[in-house]
């Protein structure tokens, strides 16, 4: 069941949008902040009854959008961008850097629970490739150097 703050937030969400269907994405990013950063079958049980969708209905959403995060992910999500350009401009570096100084590989979790590792297609910054995104914050122009000092922004 849903909490009355998860109902108010989603409530606003509804505000901008003409029906309950078009803002499921929004609804189980709101479930997913207040329960620990994932959204479980339980959650989305409890989203898909309150929008008067099907579970089913609601799951094939939550799984097209690479934000929302049906396994527990840890405090922080790292999603690197692995499409062309990003793939020719230096990800495989940054892969590498990554799984080297976290100790995990894509789809893995630290263990000390402070990072998640993800692939994503295309941030839409191939201008500016390669590049990866640490929860909101989207970094750019990346070289293996740089990730020591961003990672310790994230806690
Ligand atoms: S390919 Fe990485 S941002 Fe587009």
């Amino acid at each position: 069941m849903l909490s009355d703050e998860e109902k108010r937030e989603i409530d606003h969400e509804l505000l901008h949008y003409p029906t309950k269907r078009a803002i499921s994405l929004d609804a189980l990013m709101v479930v997913q902040r207040h329960r620990g950063g994932w959204v479980s079958d339980e959650s989305l049980r409890d989203v898909a009854e309150y929008l008067d969708m099907t579970p089913d209905e609601l799951d094939s959403s939550a799984t097209f959008y690479s934000r929302i995060y049906r396994k527990s992910v840890g405090r922080h999500v790292i999603l690197l961008c692995n499409s062309i350009s990003c793939w020719v401009m230096g990800y495989g570096d940054l892969r590498a850097y990554l799984h080297r100084r976290l100790g995990i590989d894509l789809g893995g979790t630290t263990a000390d629970t402070r990072f998640t590792l993800l692939p994503i297609v295309c941030l839409g910054t191939c201008d500016h490739a390669p590049a990866l995104m640490i929860d909101d914050d989207l970094y750019r122009d990346l070289t293996p150097d740089q990730l020591d000092a961003l990672l310790e922004r994230y806690t």
